[in-house]
């Protein structure tokens, strides 16, 4: 083996969605197994890995503000730092011009050089940020995964919407479908290995085609939730233009799939949508949200909001405030605008002033707040079930996991549930997650 890493330890701090997240578990997977042991904190590590996000100004910041632990952690010990994901594709060899010490820069598509370049014990810096046109195939016994219950699987790749203010087209590419016959392969190994939760990914879920038969991503779906001992589907991110009836169908008919849906909203004025290039209006939103809410009455709406937008006036925000009263959904995601480098959006006026974006941040996340205490008090009093995913540091029979709605809940049990699914009764709640007691022992 020419490219072996043995006696190397590796760190990965990640930024990001869970993309990333998962490109992560895929990363310290080739490093397992090219020999290199995974570290638990950057100062035991000598291959330190930075897995960036560059979908607003602050994300980019936060790498940096972090690089700069990593070169005073360089100057201590000999270790090789790299910044991979989509910062270092959209910057690449920008990146080299800054005060860090850096030796190599990977873009999204390029994991499979890891051990080979850090092998050559990188004399000269290396960049690749090159493309490739179809689908990687990363075998998923290579995958080292932070869970043992939950999995994500990525099933497309990529975006073609160019929504006006998103950087994601110009860091991930142009939609890359994966074959369905992986996708369920990769579905039934985890399967197998005892895995409950999969989480479906893809920038745009809702466009997938199997590459090889044409089938969407309701048959997707339909044949994934098939998958005998998996217990939960979920998905992300949909594209309410893209979310067709037929997905909303097989969701309705098909019990393992979740009844919880993230669709971003962005902006709930029309107007303003149309400046996002985001392909629907505000009543095509919510007549979406109104069918769905038919369908699966108990289903969890989650969303994204952007405020401050270019021209946004006091009266579209106002449109966004009114949606969210209107839907109440479970949670938000919500950002101030941040004008991103080749978007076609950072050529127009940023003419909402920054004081009043945090204005409109503040009084949508205070809506959001109230919304989200009501919400959680329907709930005081009912039994769910709960897939356990993690324990309590101080209490020792305090318990996290979440439930169908993808609402965090914390609970007391005296056996140890850890990974597994149990039913918590719901006892109190604060505006951002659900308490309760486990009363079952399955
Ligand atoms: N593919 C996904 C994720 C995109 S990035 C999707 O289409 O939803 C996640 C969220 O970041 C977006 O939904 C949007 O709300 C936010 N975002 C993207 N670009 C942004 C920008 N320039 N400024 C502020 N928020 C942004
Ligand atoms: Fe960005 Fe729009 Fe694509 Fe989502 S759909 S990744 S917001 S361009
Ligand atoms: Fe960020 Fe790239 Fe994901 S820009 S949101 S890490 S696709």
């Amino acid at each position: 083996m020419t490219d072996r890493l043995t006696n190397l330890k590796f760190f990965i701090r990640t930024f990001g969605c869970q993309m990333n997240e998962s490109d992560s578990e895929r990363i310290a997977g080739i490093l397992r197994q090219a020999g290199a042991v995974k570290a638990d904190r950057a100062e035991e590590g000598d291959i330190l890995i930075v897995n960036t996000c560059a979908v607003r100004n602050k994300s980019e910041e936060k790498l940096y503000s972090y690089l700069g632990r990593l070169s005073r952690l360089k100057r201590e010990k000999p270790v090789q730092v790299g910044v991979t994901g989509c910062v270092a594709q959209l910057r690449g060899s920008e990146l080299l011009k800054k005060k860090f010490d850096i030796d190599f820069i990977l873009g999204p598509d390029t994991y499979g050089q890891l051990p080979h370049i850090i092998k050559k014990g990188l004399a000269e810096k290396y960049i690749s940020t090159s493309w490739s046109k179809d689908w990687q195939e990363t075998p998923p016994d290579l995958i080292l995964r932070e869970s043992s219950v939950s999995a994500y699987v990525t099933i497309m790749e990529g975006c073609n919407n160019f929504c006006a203010y998103c950087i994601v087209p110009f860091t991930r590419g142009r939609e890359k479908c994966r074959p369905l016959r992986s996708v369920l392969a990769e579905v039934s190994i985890l399967a197998d290995r005892g895995y409950k939760e999969i989480q479906l990914l893809g920038q745009n879920v809702n466009s997938y085609r199997d590459p090889d038969s044409g089938r969407g991503f309701a048959e997707l779906l339909e044949e994934v939730s098939s998958i005998d001992g998996i217990a939960w589907v979920r998905f992300l991110t949909s594209h309410p233009k893209n979310f067709g009836l037929e997905i909303g169908e097989v969701m309705a008919r098909t019990k393992k799939i979740c009844r919880q849906l993230h669709l971003p909203l962005q902006s709930g004025s029309t107007a303003i949508l149309k400046k996002m290039k985001r392909g629907y209006t505000k009543d095509d939103y919510l007549d979406k949200v109104a069918w769905l809410r038919q369908l699966m009455p108990e289903i969890s709406l989650s969303t994204d909001i952007i405020v401050g937008f270019p021209g946004e006036s006091a009266k579209d925000f106002k449109e966004t405030l009114d949606v969210m009263e209107s839907v109440r959904f479970a949670n938000i995601f919500s950002f101030r605008y941040s004008p991103r480098p080749l978007t076609e959006a950072s050529a127009l006026k940023d003419d909402v002033p920054f004081e009043i974006k945090t204005q409109r941040l503040e009084e949508a996340q205070r809506l959001q707040r109230k919304i989200q205490i009501e919400n959680h008090r329907l709930q005081v009093g009912r039994v769910m079930p709960v897939l356990c995913l993690g324990k309590g540091k101080k209490t020792p029979q305090l318990y996290a996991g979440r439930n169908e709605g993808y609402q965090v809940v914390n609970f007391h049990s005296e056996k140890d549930c850890r990974e597994k699914f149990v039913d918590v009764r719901i006892t109190s709640c604060g505006p951002y997650s659900l308490s309760g007691e486990r009363i079952d022992s399955r």
